[in-house]
């Protein structure tokens, strides 16, 4: 188990060091929090929802009793359960760790904004989960590279104590690192969160968990806990997918996964942003993780490839804002294409400042470039509220102990409003042949 790295030292040793802003003093790293399963076996643990197509959601959580059905009773009213669903099970061995039996249920069709009560396998508690609107506004939350210390929890308590209708968190989720109780862990830390909005995550390179020759492939406990909607948006893969909120069409990218022009997440990603209808879905959202951008000293480079691969097809079909994580740190650029400020590029944010165990990335390249428009290596969350289809708000809210704080915030006029930037009119074929 890699909890105790030598990075963790270097960290330790940088905060003492390095303090850019004089008015905030940075916090250290914090303990982990570890969370045990305090009821029977049979009742549901690690309880989360995803969005799993039109008017669907899926519910999965584990139980340690291999008999439980995989069933989900719910309704509009509390304790009373007028549809159930039954779904699927899975579980997975890793070395000497043998997984409890994995749930995963599709509810539905579900109304829009409406509040739902659900019950698990049969068992209690009773969870209240509620179903994002159809229609502008829609709230976003954003956070990356949680991680499971007392710094993840005073994000996710920052995080909670605002509404928001979905989360979106651009990978690194439990910082396991091939010890798998910690996934069960970290189910249980997030579940209060997790149970009552739906979360759409991609991966990180804590989710890869190859070992030489017994587990070459990776994924393996994320893609049998975090399953998400991959089938139902045309991709083979758990590692790359779409869903539409609302007026926003997301796309979640997988930044350790192939992603050269042969590969089936380029085809793929060139198929799923043909078919994007900008006037049902102004706004068009994509998450990575390692950052494209990044003037911090922390994982240089490493999202140089994916970004000389698919940066120009991003560009081309007028994407908003790329959001990554990865480096423990805020920054917003400004509208970028090609290393160069574009009024018609994404704006690029990283957001991989959830608060794991490994710190901040304190270090940024000195002087700062002239598209990076914001960065403080500060633990925090954003939240991106899209009012209609031309204006949105991004903020980012740093932890500051026991409050949040607003440290960065801006409007975003969407790129399908812009006379500038318009694309051409084009059908998915002719699109597909001029790319
Ligand atoms: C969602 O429902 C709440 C009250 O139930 C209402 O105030 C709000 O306007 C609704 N939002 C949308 C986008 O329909
Ligand atoms: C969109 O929302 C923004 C911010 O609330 C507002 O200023 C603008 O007038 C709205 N536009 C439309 C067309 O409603
Ligand atoms: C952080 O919180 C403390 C105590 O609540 C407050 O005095 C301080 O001004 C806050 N700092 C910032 C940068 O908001
Ligand atoms: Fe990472």
């Amino acid at each position: 188990m890699k909890i105790f790295s030598p990075h963790l030292l270097v960290f330790f040793f940088l905060f003492i060091v390095v303090r850019s802003s004089p008015e905030y003093t940075r916090p250290d790293p914090r303990p982990l929090i570890l969370r045990q399963h305090d009821r029977s076996d049979s009742d549901p643990q690690q309880v989360h929802i995803s969005l799993a197509g039109k008017d669907y959601m899926r519910v999965s959580w584990i139980t340690s009793d291999k008999k439980v059905e995989s069933k989900v009773e719910y309704g509009k009213t509390t304790g009373k359960y007028d549809a159930s669903a039954t779904g699927e099970s899975t579980s997975y061995r890793y070395f000497f760790y043998k997984s409890g039996k994995i749930h995963h249920v599709k509810i539905g069709p579900l109304e829009h904004n409406t509040t739902y009560y659900y019950m698990c396998g049969g068992y209690g508690p009773e969870f209240t989960l509620r179903t994002p609107p159809s229609a502008f506004p829609v709230e976003f939350t954003v956070a990356g590279d949680l991680g499971q210390t007392e710094w993840t929890e005073s994000t996710l308590t920052h995080i909670g104590a605002k509404d928001y209708d979905v989360l979106l968190l651009p990978g690194d989720l439990s910082y396991a690192d091939l010890h798998q109780p910690l996934w069960d862990s970290f189910g249980r830390l997030v579940q209060p969160y997790t149970s009552t909005r739906p979360w759409m995550v991609t991966q990180g390179n804590h989710e890869v968990e190859t070992f030489p020759i017994i587990y070459p492939h990776g994924f393996k406990a994320y893609n049998a806990r975090w399953l998400m909607p991959h089938q139902e948006s045309g991709s083979k893969s758990n590692l790359y997918y779409s869903f539409d909120v609302a007026g926003a069409h997301i796309i979640m990218l997988g930044s350790y996964t192939d992603f050269d022009s042969n590969s089936d997440q380029y085809n793929w990603l060139q198929a799923d942003l043909a078919s994007v209808d900008r006037t049902k879905t102004p706004w068009v959202f994509v998450l990575i993780h390692a950052p494209w951008y990044n003037s911090n000293l922390a994982h240089r480079g490493e999202g140089e490839s994916m970004r000389k691969a698919m940066e120009q097809i991003l560009y081309k079909a007028r994407v908003d804002v790329i959001f990554a994580g990865h480096v423990h740190a805020y920054e917003r650029f400004t509208r970028v294409y090609d290393n160069k400020a574009d009024q018609c590029g994404p704006v690029h944010v990283t957001i991989g400042d959830g608060g794991n165990r490994e710190g901040l990335a304190m270090l940024f390249e000195n002087p700062s470039p002239s598209i990076s428009l914001y960065r403080e290596p500060s633990f925090g969350h954003g939240r991106l509220r899209v009012f209609n289809s031309t204006h949105a708000q991004w903020s980012w809210q740093r932890n500051n102990d026991s409050d949040s704080v607003t440290g960065d915030e801006i409007w975003l006029e969407s790129l399908s409003s812009s006379s500038v930037c318009k694309q051409p009119k084009v059908s998915p074929k002719s699109l597909n042949d001029e790319l």
